[in-house]
């Protein structure tokens, strides 16, 4: 008998969490899970929220439990299981179901899905902020069909996490991939957020001498500040808390080798193709790529001598440096994805994307509140030239510059912020070096140049000809 509103599929960490925050707003839910062990227990701990949970024991089951038109969520692995699930479900569903893959899917996986025609309605859906988020409001973005986001979009509104003014963090980002891209550019804006943070934390580690207690302060007091965003709020709360075994700050017993799904990579792979400049996020993934070869830099140090000394620098000079370079890599990152609009066709909303972001994800910050106005001024406009961010770079560069120059000669690996502050310096170079490339290429290839002074000739004196 049809009685859930919506299905899911897949009660990992993630689907577990979304499925009782449905199920919490009202929505009446049935739940599929491979191991029908996973499925009996979670209805059986759902607790206050059972009466609303279905669990069914097979996907007919699932299928036959929810009212029609279906809608159903798979929240399983992103790739082949995606791919295997809606082969399973093909056979089962009718034209106007609708199915949406929740998971950090591959944006090009969301657009060929589209493309290939499946039996159903299909959605691809980025949803951010980890199992707290997806428990009690992550932020949705959501790609495909205008009329399949408005069919599904009271039950993603209602789940959403909600920004300051009450707006819910959830829509419709554009056609097919739209929101598996938005989602990607995300968790690389992510990466580079940490990055940028665990660098600052470096140099009062490394070059300070602070002990993490120290530390966790100084975030706290950023947090109170134009940094407050949740990244700096967990990395205060890290950098406080004690070892249960041994009694040390955390971080400190922790390996310094970072992991990773592969999002942040995905983003500097496309940004690539795009020929679009995101420096600090390409830093941010290789320093993930560096921090893993741990051997290699054993026998670094073991070589070379450990390079991080000391460095005196003043915490309020690290905070304005911080501000800098959140600044610089979200002005990337949105240019990236306006890249994408352009090259894919997609009109993505720079503005509506901030706000999507102001709350319920891991880059959450009450600067994208700035951003999100700044953008709707002129969403072509890079967002280092809104003056409000203009002003803020203004004043927080020299501190950037500061950082960046004393913690690189004392030896600090500062990949992220150092990224950032080359662009910005090549962003304000009105004549750059690009001219002796032009020339280079064309002594050995031929390849020609434009001209500063409208002569018509396209070579140089080293024999090149059209
Ligand atoms: C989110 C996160 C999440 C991501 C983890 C781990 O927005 O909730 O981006 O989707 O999977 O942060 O990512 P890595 O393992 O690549 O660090």
């Amino acid at each position: 008998m049809a009685q859930a509103r919506i299905g899911l599929i897949g009660l990992g960490t993630m689907g577990a969490a979304l499925a009782l925050n449905i199920a919490e707003k009202g929505f009446p839910i049935a739940v599929w899970n491979r191991t029908t062990e996973v499925t009996r227990r979670f209805a059986a701990e759902a607790g206050p929220l059972a009466p609303r949970v279905i669990p069914a024991g097979t996907l007919e089951a699932l299928v036959a439990a929810i009212a029609r038109p279906r809608t159903i969520i798979l929240m399983v692995p992103a790739g082949e299981a995606v791919d295997a699930q809606l082969d399973a479900l093909a056979p089962l569903l009718e034209a106007d179901d609708l199915v949406i893959d929740a998971g950090n899917a591959d944006f090009h996986d969301t657009n060929r899905r589209d493309e290939a025609g499946l039996p159903f309605r299909f959605l691809g859906m980025g949803i951010s902020g980890g199992e707290e988020g997806a428990r009690h409001g992550p932020a949705i973005m959501g790609g495909g069909a205008a009329a399949d986001w408005d069919r599904v979009a009271p039950v993603m509104t209602a789940i959403a996490a909600r920004a300051e003014d009450g707006a819910p963090c959830a829509a419709r980002m554009g056609d097919a991939g739209a929101g598996h891209f938005v989602k990607m550019v995300h968790n690389g804006i992510e990466y580079a957020d940490m990055q940028m943070i665990a660098e600052v934390y470096g140099l009062m580690r490394d070059g300070m001498g602070l002990e993490a207690t120290a530390i966790s302060r100084i975030f706290e007091g950023w947090n109170g500040g134009i940094l407050s965003s949740y990244l700096v709020e967990i990395s205060a709360a890290v950098t406080a808390a004690r070892d249960p075994h041994t009694g040390a700050a955390m971080p400190d017993v922790i390996l310094d080798r970072a992991g990773q799904k592969g999002t942040g990579r995905w983003t500097a792979i496309e940004a690539q193709h795009l020929l679009a400049p995101i420096p600090v996020i390409e830093a941010a993934v290789m320093a993930r790529n560096v921090s893993a070869r741990l051997d290699e830099r054993d026998a670094g140090q073991a070589r070379f001598g450990a390079g991080a000394g000391p460095c005196a620098l003043e915490p309020a000079a690290l905070e304005q440096a911080l501000i800098a370079g959140k600044i610089l890599c979200y002005a990337q990152g949105f240019a990236m994805i306006g890249a994408a609009s352009d090259s894919f066709g997609w009109t993505l909303d720079l503005p509506q994307i901030a706000r999507v972001w102001r709350a319920g994800c891991i880059i959450r910050s009450t600067m994208l509140n700035d951003m999100a106005e700044a953008l709707a001024e002129d969403p072509g406009r890079n967002l280092i030239l809104a003056p409000f961010f203009a002003e803020l770079i203004d004043r927080a560069m020299p501190a950037l510059r500061q950082v960046v120059s004393q913690g690189i000669a004392a030896g600090h690996p500062l990949p992220a912020l150092a990224s950032g502050l080359m662009w910005f310096d090549m962003m304000r170079t009105a004549r750059g070096t690009a001219n002796l490339i032009q020339a280079q290429r064309d002594f050995f290839g031929a390849h020609g140049f434009e001209r500063l002074d409208g002569i018509a000739d396209r070579h140089g004196p080293w024999g090149g000809t059209d």
